[in-house]
């Protein structure tokens, strides 16, 4: 294994870069240069007690940063010369200048789903496309729903399993910190256009997958919830669907019968397993509840959105570095560095 570690900067500490910026801290092969954002409230503070080197996104942003009493250690630009690739997680729609900024700089970039596919002209999910982003300058981690939609059909394709999808995701309304922000109430919100945007999305990664979303706003903050049917070119048995899902990564099961009935139980046990905030990173799906109907198969999945892309933006940075060479190895060493595991209910 290579000695060298990869300089990494995170633009845009927020529910997203936090999360990255721990996942590259506990890397042994990437070291993490620093934060930068614009805001200089707890949530940059956080930053600093954990011992972070942060930065201002912009010179205003420091400058008050600095007036408010937080430790700065430059501002953007500063950060920049200092590293190989920034994982920028700032919010939707924002990056198209960054990304100028980051090659001006001569540094590799890494945005989130937020983000269209063209700004980067690259859509990664590591078990589908790693190879095709080693070396390139920039790349997209897929949003939260479309990794998981790629990580599980990508999974049922790569054993023969797939024709075509059809899938019900229920959103979840906001994120659990910006619940007082506002959100839906006492309601559930269909998404006005059929098919949803997710399953064009995954097709910026699988381009042939016959895929269909439709998407609800549901009045919860913790997680989204995935319900598929999908028809295989023959038939199948349960424990054929089940050792495909199986032999594909980052995706773990859940058993109903063990108690693990609905979101808030995932919730809670990832808190009891110690998980940092909780966090699931795997596709959480319904072992129990998983059938098969001819050449039909349903089952139904939980995405914990706040956490599934990180460990994708870990080896996309691994990918334009190239840093490793191999998806699967770099799936590996991000997985283990992390803790990931392939069963909920062993
Ligand atoms: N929240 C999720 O569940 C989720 C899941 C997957 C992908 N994403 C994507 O990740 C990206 C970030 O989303 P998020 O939920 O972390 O947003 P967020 O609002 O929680 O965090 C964004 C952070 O960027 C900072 N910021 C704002 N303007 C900035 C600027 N000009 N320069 C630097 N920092 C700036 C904000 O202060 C905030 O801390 C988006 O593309 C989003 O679509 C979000």
């Amino acid at each position: 294994m290579s000695e060298k570690k990869v300089r990494v900067a995170v633009n845009g500490y927020g529910v997203i870069g936090k999360r990255i910026a721990d996942a590259v801290a506990a890397q042994p092969d990437m070291e993490l240069a620093g934060v930068a954002d614009v805001v200089s409230d707890w949530r940059i503070r956080v930053a600093v007690a954990k011992g972070y080197s942060v930065f201002g996104s912009t010179p205003e942003a420091a400058d008050a940063m600095r007036a408010g009493g937080v430790r700065v250690a430059g501002t953007l630009d500063d950060l920049l010369e200092r590293v190989d690739v920034v994982a920028d997680a700032t919010p939707k729609n924002g990056a198209a200048a960054n990304l100028l900024r980051y090659r001006a700089a001569g540094v590799k970039s890494v945005f989130q789903g937020g983000e269209k596919h063209e700004l980067a002209g690259h859509s990664f999910v590591a078990q589908a496309n790693y190879a095709t982003a080693l070396g390139r300058d920039a790349t997209r981690v897929v949003s939260c729903n479309t990794t998981s939609i790629v990580r599980t059909l990508g999974a049922l394709r790569a054993a023969g399993l797939l024709k075509r999808a059809r899938g019900v995701l229920v959103r979840r309304a906001t994120d659990p910190w910006e619940s007082d922000h506002g959100g839906v109430l006492n309601t559930v919100v269909p998404e006005r256009r059929i098919p949803s945007h997710q399953g064009p999305d995954a097709q910026t990664v699988i381009p042939d997958l016959d895929v269909v979303t439709v998407a609800v706003v549901a009045a919860h903050t913790i997680s989204h919830l995935h319900s598929w049917s999908v028809e295989m070119p023959r038939q199948a048995s349960r424990d054929e669907v089940l050792a495909a899902f199986r032999a594909a990564p980052r995706i773990a099961f859940l058993r109903a019968d063990r108690g693990i009935v609905a979101l808030n139980s995932t919730v809670e046990m990832m808190s009891d397993l110690g998980r940092p905030r909780g966090d699931m990173w795997e596709v959480g799906l319904w072992e129990d509840t998983l059938s098969v109907i001819g050449s039909e198969a349903f089952y139904n999945y939980q995405v914990y959105n706040q956490a599934i892309v990180v460990p994708e933006t870990i080896d996309a940075i691994r990918a334009l570095t190239e840093l490793e060479p191999d998806g699967s190895r770099s799936i590996a060493k991000t997985d283990q560095a992390l803790g990931i595991v392939r069963d909920f209910v062993g």
